[in-house]
């Protein structure tokens, strides 16, 4: 199993080529989370990721001839950008398969930095068949992304950085992906720090490393889903597994709308570009995903900042819409003159901005007499946007709230009729609806009705309790809530 010896026996290699990058205490997120929260700012790392580390270590350790005959890979990401600029510092030749579908800006990086790049295949597991295909062949060296000890040993240099700026420290949270990364800081940090704790974070849609340790074996996916594209991974290593088991305290999931917050408050809060798969330490946290004491000395590996610019379009908007500050709404008005003002006045008077308005009255849905209106706003945060929705209702529009995404909320109803009554309750979520009061109870009339009515579960009412539960049938249920 990889060693201590193994990670300080890398660093020689990797500082060759590649940076130290800083580490800060984030004021922000430190106020935010009432811990001492630090940032290792991997970003600033030559290719924008950590991954030239392992890449370098691995290259740095091959035998005269097999730098000759050169290395290959596969990679649709960070891994392919990292292997073509060390093996290009080291004098080494390198192939990197990279899928047809990689995006452009990747695939051009990945050039500049010296590696003859060959697309084959919609996947990566079909550019990883081509890759090995051209090992057999040309008797290149293979560069595995996270399986192979020395690549593990090089990412754990990250963790010997962070000891050297910060010799003492109480949690660090890591990204997984294959596990490589976390397995060479676990065991760097592990070997330095006896009370440390190791906390790795998965996305929920890409979650195999949390299945693999629950079910005390490797856990293959049958797919992934995530916007974090560099921890889009089915299965972690089995190298990587071991040294998880060892060393890893705990392994906790976040949601891509989570991520998508996390990367839009580092962008604003810390003026830091970060990628999905960089950003779920920071997203963990948000999330109370694990628990910590006040004042507690938390490294967030903040990994990567390869991010392709259409994306970052949508995780910014998305993590708008997280915050409340862009609001998407549809109403019906009718069709006369004077009927978008009436609207436009309402919102004029709770100081958002209009992004944009679309105006349909073509729809099949509508009728003749009616217009669909569509309004993008800008607004301050959750509590403003609720607001203005409920100004609205007041003010007679039935509004579809377009953009509010689930913040871990649950709907208790009883009755199947329009009389049924509703119980919203507030389950994990704090920070993502602020403007609800956890425990409070209160009916909010039919299913359709709008906010404001929340509890906790344990504090439920029982239906009977409620005097139109008398009249009508009914029963439970557990239903996301958008809101
Ligand atoms: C930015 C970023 N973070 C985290 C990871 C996960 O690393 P590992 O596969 O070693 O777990 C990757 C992997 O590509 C990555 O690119």
């Amino acid at each position: 199993m990889l060693s201590l010896a193994d990670v300080e026996d890398a660093q020689q290699r990797v500082n060759e080529i590649a940076r130290h990058t800083p580490l800060e205490r984030s004021t922000p997120f430190s106020d935010l989370t009432d811990a001492e929260v630090y940032m290792k700012l991997e970003t600033f790392q030559r290719t924008g990721a950590f991954k030239i580390r392992g890449a370098a270590n691995k290259i740095g350790t091959l035998s005269e001839s097999d730098k000759q005959r050169g290395v290959v890979t596969a990679s649709a990401g960070n891994h392919a950008q990292g292997v073509a600029m060390a093996a290009t510092r080291a004098g080494v030749d390198s192939k990197i398969v990279m899928p047809e579908y990689a995006p452009v800006s990747k695939i051009k990086a990945t050039r500049s930095y010296g590696g003859e790049v060959i697309l084959d295949g919609v996947d990566y597991d079909d550019a990883q068949a081509r890759a090995h295909e051209i090992e057999r062949q040309e008797e290149r060296k293979y560069v595995h992304a996270f399986n192979d000890e020395r690549v593990m040993a090089g990412q754990g240099t990250l963790g010997l950085e962070v000891l050297e700026d910060l010799p003492a420290f109480d949690t660090i949270v890591v990204p997984i992906g294959g596990g490589g990364l976390i397995s060479g800081i676990a065991t760097a940090v592990k070997g330095h720090l006896d009370d440390v704790r190791v906390i790795g974070v998965q996305a929920s849609g890409a979650s195999s490393a949390a299945a693999s340790v629950e079910d005390g074996e490797i856990r293959e996916l049958d797919s992934v889903d995530t916007i974090a594209d560099g921890i889009a991974t089915r299965a972690i290593g089995e190298k990587s597994f071991e040294v998880i088991q060892q060393h890893v305290d705990e392994i906790v999931t976040v949601s891509d709308e989570t991520i998508a917050l996390a990367v839009t408050q580092l962008l604003e809060r810390s003026k830091t570009l970060v990628e999905g798969a960089g950003a779920v330490p920071l997203a963990a946290l948000l999330e109370g995903a694990f628990e910590y004491d006040s004042g507690e000395r938390i490294v967030m590996t903040l990994c990567g900042g390869n991010i392709d610019l259409n994306t970052l379009t949508t995780i910014i908007i998305r993590g708008l819409v997280q915050m409340g500050r862009y609001l998407k709404i549809r109403t019906e008005l009718k069709d006369r003159p004077g009927a978008l003002q009436g609207l436009v006045n309402v919102i004029t008077g709770f100081d958002a901005n209009i992004y944009s308005v679309s105006h349909d009255r073509t729809s099949r849905d509508i009728a003749v007499n009616a217009a669909d209106i569509e309004l993008e706003l800008e607004t301050h945060d959750r509590d403003h946007a609720a607001e203005i929705v409920a100004k609205l209702e007041q003010n007679g529009y039935e509004i579809d709230i377009l953009s509010w995404v689930t913040s871990g909320c649950w709907l208790w109803a009883t009755g199947l009729s329009p009389y049924a009554t509703a119980y919203r309750f507030w389950e994990s979520c704090p920070r993502a609806t602020p403007h609800v009061q956890p425990g409070a109870v209160q009916p909010c009339g039919d299913l359709s009705a709008g906010m404001g009515c929340w509890t906790r579960p344990s504090e439920l009412p029982h239906p009977t309790h409620s005097p139109l539960s008398r009249f009508v049938p009914w029963g439970w249920g557990l239903v996301p809530i958008y809101g």
